[in-house]
């Protein structure tokens, strides 16, 4: 992939950040956000040319969509969105705040950013939208029961728009990139295995972009685990 128009909304750090130094190397156009301004022009200070920065909630969708329309303006057209920003939290009691902070940013601010991308490509008549969801969204977790309900929602509403992509005719793509564990602080599962280094894994969400694959587990071996998760009745998932 390169001389494409691309935003990353939550590159600030993690598997974003990772993204945004693959894509601007091979000669992209970037758009990069994130709340943390300072790691922003941190990120556009060490690569300079080809990027650009916007600072903003995406939890604060009244004028989301608007920071949006400025970043394409800025870079002059878009190709590709991926959306990464997102939140996960273990909550075994519950506390409702917490669930509350994940479907404010994982289903509300997710889906106003979703949207506003798939129907300026609708109109463009061509574009890529990839979001990341996670295994977790596969299957309910008691440990982090918002973390994974959210998930769920963001799979399916991938699902949907490449439904609806399909039936627009136009040349649009939609990703579900749907990762395992990557070694960034928001793996916080008491129990992990496959950690993928950061850079890995964003290499291989790259490859599957380049592909305009529907959905790609990351790493590539975590499409054995969806396997299991997706076979493993009720009445044993209930007891791990
Ligand atoms: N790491 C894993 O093991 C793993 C596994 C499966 C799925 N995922 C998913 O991968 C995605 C990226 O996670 P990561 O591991 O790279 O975590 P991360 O380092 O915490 O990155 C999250 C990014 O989202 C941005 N963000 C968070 N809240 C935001 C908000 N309200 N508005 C705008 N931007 C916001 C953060 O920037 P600011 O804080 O500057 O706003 C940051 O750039 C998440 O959706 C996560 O659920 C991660």
């Amino acid at each position: 992939m390169t001389g494409k128009k691309i935003i990353i909304i939550g590159a600030s750090s993690g598997i974003g950040r990772s993204l945004a130094a693959l894509l601007v190397t091979k000669g992209n156009i970037l758009g990069i956000t994130g709340r943390r301004r300072a790691l922003l022009d941190d990120f556009k200070n060490k690569y300079s040319k080809n990027i650009y920065t916007s600072s903003f909630d995406i939890k604060e969708t009244s004028t989301c969509q608007q920071y949006l329309e400025e970043l394409v303006q800025q870079l002059g057209g878009l190709d590709l969105l991926i959306i990464t920003a997102g939140n996960g939290e273990i909550n075994e009691s519950l506390d409702f705040s917490v669930e509350n902070e994940m479907i404010a940013l994982n289903v509300t601010g997710f889906t106003c950013v979703a949207d506003w991308a798939f129907n300026f490509f609708q109109q463009q008549g061509y574009g890529h939208l990839a979001g990341i969801s996670s295994i977790a969204g596969l299957r309910g977790s008691r440990q982090a029961p918002a973390y994974s309900a959210t998930k769920a929602y963001q799979i399916r509403y991938l699902e949907s728009l490449q439904q609806k992509a399909f039936h627009q005719q136009k040349r649009m793509i939609v990703t579900n990139i749907c990762p395992g564990f990557v070694d960034t602080p928001m793996a916080k599962s008491p129990v992990k295995f496959w950690v993928a280094p950061v850079d890995k894994a964003a290499k291989q969400i790259i490859q599957a972009l380049d592909r305009k694959k529907s959905t790609v587990y990351i790493t590539h071996r975590w499409k054995m685990i969806a396997w299991l998760y997706r076979c493993l009745p009720s009445f044993i998932y209930k007891r791990l």
